[in-house]
């Protein structure tokens, strides 16, 4: 039987963390063997918000690597950079031309992102990027028709959006796009800030104690988890809602683990927090132990440049043939006699 495709991206911004691990790598490399898999580095995605080139750049050569040295196979999956895939820039133009303008200031994570940079100018400050970006996302999915979209619970509004646009253009132009499902995983699709669990994990936050990246120096990172901000009860017990920290703690420990919660739960009954951060280090540690020795190996050799290069290969031919398709039914290809 043919493998279902799946599809994914993580924009360049920072560092990659353990909520990107958690929420999104971990469930890429558990699934390729049972779906035909493509990621991509989403470096596109990554100057929506203003960034220096070498930080840029080291993001995009950091997430690549990781995401080999995290465990994607080369062989089983395809793995490439955005922006090398010209496709992708076309077709978000032709859809942005489908897209409203209430549509997109809607996005509850356009509206976060720019609240912040709102100023006394108004919205003289805020990058047309980060309005029009749920398009390019949209453009990166539907040029390879994947049946899902493995995402974060941050990212289901673009994925609606990008149904949507799929409907759309199939309405007014003819069947062209698949409607993709997303894909969140059931535990640990939204892996908290430790310094403030009421937000999520990210590798933005101005506070480097919020975050664990997975590249951290791993004593760094024992400390990082010691200061994780809990509460004054000292049960353990997973209550998101009453006990935000202490529930954070339990969703890496279970996810890492992959043991269910009430498992979890029971493993550390009548136990205190202390012990909690000790068990919760001990195994980020081990697992950032292992990404880091397979990275710097692998920092070393060619073999990611080849693989990459395979990659944007394959996908190439994919999105070409797509976009091909969108042109003609579109009337935008200039037909010759
Ligand atoms: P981003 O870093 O925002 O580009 O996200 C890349 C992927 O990682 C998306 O699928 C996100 O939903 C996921 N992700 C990012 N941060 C977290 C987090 N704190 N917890 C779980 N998943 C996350
Ligand atoms: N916007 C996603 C994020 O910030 C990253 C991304 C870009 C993506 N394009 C995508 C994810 C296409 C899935 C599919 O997390």
């Amino acid at each position: 039987m043919e493998k279902k495709r799946m599809l994914s991206g993580i924009t360049t911004t920072g560092q990659m963390t353990l909520g990107n691990y958690i929420g999104a790598m971990k469930n890429f490399v558990s699934m390729q063997d049972e779906f035909e898999m493509f990621v991509f580095v989403a470096n596109l995605h990554g100057i929506t918000t203003p960034i220096g080139k070498e930080d840029l750049r080291r993001n995009i050569k950091n997430m690549v690597t990781l995401y080999f040295a995290c465990g994607l196979d080369p062989k089983k999956s395809t793995v490439f950079v955005q922006s090398e895939v010209l496709e992708h820039t076309l077709l978000a133009w032709v859809l942005t031309c489908n897209t409203t303008l209430g549509e997109l200031q809607r996005m509850t994570q356009f509206k976060d992102k720019s609240v912040k940079m709102k100023s006394e100018n108004g919205t003289e400050f805020i990058p047309t990027g980060l309005l029009t970006y749920p398009v390019l996302m949209a453009a990166d999915i539907l040029l390879y028709d994947p049946a899902f979209v493995p995402v974060g619970k941050d990212q289901k509004q673009h994925i609606e959006l990008t149904r949507n646009l799929a409907e759309r253009m199939n309405n007014k132009f003819g069947e062209m796009f698949s409607t993709p499902e997303e894909f969140t995983p059931k535990v640990g699709s939204k892996i908290m800030d430790l310094q403030d669990p009421s937000k999520k994990m990210s590798k933005s936050a101005e506070n480097p104690k919020s975050f664990i990246a997975l590249l951290d120096d791993v004593n760094e990172v024992k400390k990082k988890i010691k200061s994780a901000v809990t509460d004054s009860e000292n049960i353990i017990k997973y209550d998101p809602e009453n006990k935000p920290g202490v529930s954070n703690l339990l969703t890496i420990y279970s996810a890492l683990k992959e043991v269910e919660m009430n498992e979890v739960e029971k493993h550390f009954e009548g136990k205190d927090y202390g012990v909690l951060k000790e068990e919760v280090s001990e195994v980020v540690v081990a697992l950032l132990t292992d990404i880091q020795t397979r990275y710097n190996q692998l920092l070393g050799s060619d073999e990611v440049d080849n693989w990459l290069n395979e990659g944007a290969e394959k996908a190439r031919k994919i999105a070409r043939k797509k976009m091909t398709k969108v042109l003609n039914l579109t009337g935008l290809n200039y037909k010759r006699k």
